[in-house]
Order: structure tokens, then sequence, then C-alpha cells
């Protein structure tokens, strides 16, 4: 991050990448302007940015693409209001800014050695996918024991990272059970059925394990229960929030719940330290 912790980087659009059948979902690949902003941005998997747009405003949004991959940085964009709505109408070549890296990250120490189980729902799967490509990348993978993968949406057409999903599908270093809600398509090759009913499926044991959850409260509200049922404990599940932000750094108040700030002491916090924290989120 640059010294002034408010000033973003300008960065260019290199690539959009229109994910969902609704195309409600992009995600854009952005390269540093400034050779030096590259060199300084240095970030872990469960990390954030705030992407910002002259004359429109400054929205957080998790880093989708690992620390593993080098030269650019990937952010998956759900169209919902004024800037990723102006976000979405941006062209490759275009110039945005990006302020971070922003808040804290998956356990990866605490997760050496274990097994990880990551449950994703619809498009909060962005910093999941910066997990698994972390993970298996060859420096890291030997670090961690099982990785199991669940993840669902709706229909196939909202799936994200598709082809990705394809080729996690075939490898023997991962498993990865992908579902939807429902499809009309006969030869659909994966699950059909909701992520808790696939987890409780797949996920038999919580033995030397962690899960992070990731996806809509009521996928979040079905999944729990399921993972208590095998043993987990609330320091085993993992769970990242998004809760409106301003400054991003701990500084406004305006996220925090409780005495915890989502922007710095977060987004990723164990279902144990949730607990103790008011229900606000
Ligand atoms: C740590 C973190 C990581 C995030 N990662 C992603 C991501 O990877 N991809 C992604 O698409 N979105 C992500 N979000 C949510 C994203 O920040 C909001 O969708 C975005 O700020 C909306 O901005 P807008 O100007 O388009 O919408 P606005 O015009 O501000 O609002 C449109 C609607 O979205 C709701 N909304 C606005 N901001 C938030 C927010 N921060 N959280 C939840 N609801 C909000 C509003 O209540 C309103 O209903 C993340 C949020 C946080 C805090
Ligand atoms: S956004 Fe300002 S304190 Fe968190």
């Amino acid at each position: 991050m640059p010294d002034n912790p408010y000033l973003p980087c300008p960065v260019r659009i290199e690539q959009i990448i229109t994910e969902t059948e609704d195309r409600n979902l992009k995600t854009f690949k952005l390269v540093f302007i400034y050779k030096e902003h590259e060199k300084q941005f240095s970030y872990i998997p469960g990390q954030f940015c705030e992407l910002s747009i002259p004359g429109k405003g400054e929205i957080p949004i998790g880093i989708a693409s690992s620390p593993t991959e080098q030269g650019f940085l990937l952010f998956t964009v759900n169209k919902t209001g004024v800037v990723t709505r102006y976000l979405h109408i941006m062209k490759e070549g275009d110039i945005i800014g990006v302020r971070g890296p922003l808040g804290n990250w998956y356990p990866w120490e605490e997760m050496e050695g274990k097994n990880v189980i990551i449950i994703g729902g619809g498009f909060a799967f962005t910093t999941l996918r910066s997990s698994i490509v972390y993970m298996l990348h060859p420096d890291n993978r030997s670090r961690f024991k099982d990785i199991t993968v669940v993840y669902g949406a709706r229909s196939p057409g909202l799936l994200l990272y598709r082809e990705e999903l394809s080729e996690w599908e075939k490898r023997d270093d991962i498993n990865v059970h992908i579902t939807v809600d429902a499809t009309d398509d006969p030869d659909w090759p994966y699950n059909v059925g909701f992520v808790p009913t696939v987890t409780e499926q797949k996920i038999t044991t919580s033995e030397n394990s962690y899960a992070l959850v990731c996806g809509p409260p009521i996928m979040i509200k079905f999944t729990q229960p399921v993972l208590e049922k095998v043993g987990f404990t609330p320091e085993q599940i993992i769970m990242s929030l998004e809760m409106r932000m301003k400054c991003g750094i701990g500084i406004c108040g305006r996220c925090n719940i409780g005495d915890q700030y989502v922007c710095k002491d977060g987004p990723v916090f164990s279902l144990a330290k949730l607990n103790e924290l008011p229900p606000e989120y």
C-alpha cells in the first residue's frame, strides 16, 4: 500500500470476462500503471481492496486472484448499485483506482497440515477462488492435506469461473463438488441440490479440518448446523463478512460490529469470534 492509505493506485482494465448468463457478474483483470505500485502491492487470500471510479465512488471488493498469479489482479463484481453499474459499462483500456490490500485473511498458518473444506454459494466465491488457486500452487499444495470444495449456484449459468471449476474437477489433488439448485439440462454432469444438502452428503468428518464458508445468509444459516453435526467447532468454521464500508482502514467507524471493525479486524472471522459479537451482521 502507498504511504497515504487513502490514495488509490491507478490501474488499467486489461480484460473483462462476463461470468454469468444474466451478465450481472463480470471479472475485471487489472494491471498497475506504475511498476512501483505493483511491487508494493503484496496480498494474502481473503483480503479485499477499495475500487474507485472518479466521480462515482469507491467500493470494497474481495481479491479474486491469488498472489501466486503474477502481474495482474482479478475482481469479480456483481452489478447492484451506482458504482458497480458504472464499472459494468466500462471498457478494456479504461483506468480506475485500487486502494489496498485491506483487511485480514484466511488463517493460513493455522490451516497448515489440515484438511481445508471450501463451501461457497453464488457470487460470494471470489476470495475462495483466490484461496483454491493459492493452495493448488506447487509451492503450497504440500502445506495442506485434503482440499474439498462444495460450490453451488441457483442454476448452471450462474456459476462463476466455470472453466476453472471443470479443470479442478478433473484433478486428483482436490475434491470438487459442484451443485445447482435446479436445472432443466438432462446432461448436467454435476449435483443438483442446495449447498447445505451436498455438504451433508460429502463432508462426513471434522477431524483435523477447517471449513471456509462464504455465501448468502440463507446458505450459511443451513450449512452451519450441517458442519456442527459432524463435529466442527466454532473455531474450525471461518467466514468472511460483507458490511457497508467507507475508509476501509479502521478509522471512520462505518463498519463496526461491537468493538470489531470489519474492514480492519475482518472481513475474515471464525464463528467463535462472531459468537462473541452483537448479532448485527
Ligand atoms: C470485504 C467486502 C468484500 C466484498 N467483495 C465483493 C466481491 O468480491 N464482489 C462483489 O460483487 N461485491 C463484493 N462486496 C459487496 C460490494 O462492496 C457492494 O456490492 C458494493 O459496494 C455496492 O456498491 P454500489 O455503489 O454498486 O451499490 P449502492 O448503490 O451503494 O447500493 C446498491 C445495493 O447494494 C447494497 N450494498 C451496498 N454496499 C454494500 C456492501 N458493502 N455490502 C452489502 N451490500 C451492499 C445496498 O444496500 C443497496 O441495496 C464486498 C463487500 C465487502 C465489505
Ligand atoms: S470502513 Fe471505516 S472503520 Fe471500517
